[in-house]
């Protein structure tokens, strides 16, 4: 069902939310296609909870509109506010909000208490999404009774036994150990993709966006940053905000020499006369300032002194950490320090001079 829909099943349209003088949400638009995982991801503070509860209808918005299925929720111009509970969306929160003096089956029948369901009805539905979620047997068990794990299982069956159109996380796995959050994550992406639920999720976890969803929006301050595939959002950030906050990146300060095809060749600020060629996402204009942006584990180290066709930085090593899986190393570039991934097979002495061998089609010239 994935991508088969092109029109976006909910759309959201240049909304905004003001709380006095403050924009928490300042002109976010998106659109989520039927069956698609599409996760809000940005630091604290940026706007995903804010932009969650005004679709969820818990906020009344400041100005934008929001639609489902082709009818406004939220449409302040035209004073259309839909109350939460009949949008159809499913919650599920960071605090599982499990009632404890319920049994599982009981916890999971209060997402069904709107509906008007015979008992038979009631119950099979219960069991079906119970053994969905792998808590069949758990059925009447005291929901105290169940690890973390398993109580987040119950909130997500109780979110969806009610079949909702949409399906909105609220960072779902954050109070969870970290074992049990990588696995929950592989779980929550075979449940979703298996049921084909509309889902929107919200985390501050980059790896866990990466994991979990099929497009990715990066936002900071209200505003959006990016909106990609976790490929595009990691191979080919947008901006310094995003190379930087995705994964880890080396940025350096740089102008634009020339363009040649696909190629753009830069200087450096902490190693003039330096050419680098790397590609762009953007369009940049010779002589505009830039900032060079490249993943440790997108460039080598090299003793050897470069030969002339070479992409490279020169400078000396300034530090070296063992990661267990490969060495991270550091390298005094002038004033700067880039990171460079390395084999732990690589071993190379501290001051010694090396050149940084970048990867031209992987680094990259973003717009400052
Ligand atoms: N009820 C409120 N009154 C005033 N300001 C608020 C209110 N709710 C949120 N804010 C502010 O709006 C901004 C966005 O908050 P929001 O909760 O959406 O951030 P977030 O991206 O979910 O962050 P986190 O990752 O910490 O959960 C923040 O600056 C926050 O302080
Ligand atoms: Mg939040």
């Amino acid at each position: 069902m994935r991508g088969a829909e092109t029109k976006g099943f909910l759309e959201v349209d240049r909304i905004e939310k003001n709380y006095g003088a403050m924009k928490a949400v300042d002109g976010v638009s998106f659109s989520l296609a039927k069956g698609e995982f599409l996760t809000l991801l940005g630091p604290s503070g940026c706007g995903k909870t804010t932009s969650l509860r005004a679709i969820a209808g818990f906020e009344t918005i400041s100005g934008g509109k929001i639609s489902i299925d082709g009818q406004p929720v939220s449409d302040p111009a035209n004073k259309v506010h839909l109350p939460p509970e009949h949008r159809q969306f499913g919650m599920v929160f960071q605090s599982y909000a499990v009632w404890p003096h319920m049994s599982v089956a009981e916890n999971v029948a209060y997402g069904l208490h709107n509906l008007k369901l015979s008992r038979a009805e009631r119950d099979q539905r219960i069991r079906r999404v119970l053994a969905k979620v792998g808590l069949e047997a758990q059925l009447d068990r005291p929901a105290t009774m169940l690890s973390g794990g398993q109580q987040q299982r119950v909130a997500l069956a109780r979110a969806i036994v009610y079949e909702p159109k949409v399906l909105l996380f609220d960072e779902p796995l954050s109070n969870l150990d970290a074992k049990l959050r990588e696995a929950m994550r592989l779980e929550l992406r075979r449940l979703q993709a298996e049921l084909g639920i509309t889902s929107l999720y919200v985390t501050h976890d980059q790896e866990e966006a990466m994991v979990v969803s099929d497009r990715v929006i990066v936002m900071q301050g209200g505003h959006i940053q990016q909106i990609g595939s976790p490929s595009d959002i990691y191979d080919r950030p947008a901006n310094r905000f995003v190379a930087d906050f995705i994964g880890s990146s080396n940025l350096l300060e740089a102008k634009v020499l020339r363009r040649q095809g696909n190629a753009v060749f830069v200087e450096t600020a902490v190693l003039p006369g330096a050419e680098i060629a790397c590609a762009t996402v953007g369009a940049v204009e010779p002589g505009s300032n830039v900032t060079l942006s490249f993943r440790p584990e997108h460039a080598t180290l090299s003793v050897e002194p470069a030969s002339r066709d070479q992409n490279v930085l020169s400078g000396h090593v300034s530090g070296r950490i063992n990661m267990g899986s490969h060495l991270d190393y550091r390298v005094a570039i002038g004033r700067a320090e880039v990171r460079v991934s390395a084999p732990r097979s690589v071993e190379i002495p501290l001051s010694q001079n090396v050149v940084v061998v970048l990867d031209r089609d992987r680094s990259l010239a973003l717009a400052s």
